[in-house]
């Protein structure tokens, strides 16, 4: 069973973090400092700070380690996670997880654009859909850690595929899978899915 999830975790490029169990209401307690710019619940209100209400607690979990390790560079974050142990990571991700996440808009002029490259992909280029990870609802599938997309600031994921793209994200894993979709995503494909992605619910 073990060696079956260890093939499972690099078959999709995951390095999973070690996995304590979290405790949504410890992860409540430690969150005060995050709502500052994600929102008390997690929903943030500027759409630079992406939204973590309801995104996966392992994939939340997984960002977080990164970012403390600085595998994933977030300067706005430096120093805050220094002091937190593993328990207190996995609380956090537990809370964040427990919350409701809001649904934005998506920009009428480039929906269906943005649709179509959701969920056909770009088949010429070897792109695949996006819903085969993330699901035809931008749900995302929280067990296998591949996040949850729909509703999350259009600014914010237009910054991650960006990031992707230019290799500023690098946190994707061994087989790139985000770094080599992106790099099938011009600049205006990038801002329709966005908006899409935006609305999506
Ligand atoms: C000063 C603002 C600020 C504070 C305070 C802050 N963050 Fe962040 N956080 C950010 C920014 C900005 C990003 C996204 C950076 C980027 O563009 O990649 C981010 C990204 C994240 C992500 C990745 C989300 C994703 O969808 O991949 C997680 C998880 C996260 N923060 C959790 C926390 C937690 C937990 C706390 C409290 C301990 C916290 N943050 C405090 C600004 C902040
Ligand atoms: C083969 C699976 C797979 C496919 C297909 C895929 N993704 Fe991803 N995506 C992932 C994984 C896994 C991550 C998380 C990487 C990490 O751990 O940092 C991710 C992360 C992301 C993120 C960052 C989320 C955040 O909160 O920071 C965005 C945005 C994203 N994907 C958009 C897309 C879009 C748009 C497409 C289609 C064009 C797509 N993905 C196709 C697996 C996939």
């Amino acid at each position: 069973m073990r060696r079956i999830i260890v093939s499972l975790l690099l078959t999709v490029g995951i390095t999973g973090a070690a996995q304590a169990a979290g405790d949504p209401a410890a992860g409540q307690a430690k969150a005060a400092v995050c709502g500052a710019c994600h929102g008390p619940d997690g929903n943030s209100m500027a759409p630079i700070f992406p939204k973590l209400a309801g995104q996966g607690e392992r994939y939340l979990n997984k960002q977080l380690h990164d970012i403390k390790s600085g595998a994933r560079q977030v300067p706005e974050m430096t120093g805050l996670l220094t002091n937190l142990n593993d328990q207190d990571l996995a609380d956090l991700a537990a809370y964040f997880n427990s919350q409701h996440g809001s649904v934005g808009a998506a920009d009428d002029k480039v929906v269906a654009r943005g649709e179509a490259l959701f969920r056909g992909g770009k088949l010429d280029a070897g792109m695949p859909a996006c819903t085969g990870c993330h699901s035809p609802n931008g749900a995302g599938n929280a067990m296998a850690g591949f996040p949850h997309l729909s509703g999350q600031h259009a600014q914010y994921v237009t910054k991650q595929l960006t990031d992707f793209r230019e290799g500023n994200r690098t946190n994707d894993g061994d087989t790139m899978v985000m770094r080599s979709i992106a790099a099938k995503l011009s600049n205006k494909d990038i801002e329709a899915i966005a908006s899409y992605v935006q609305g999506l619910h």
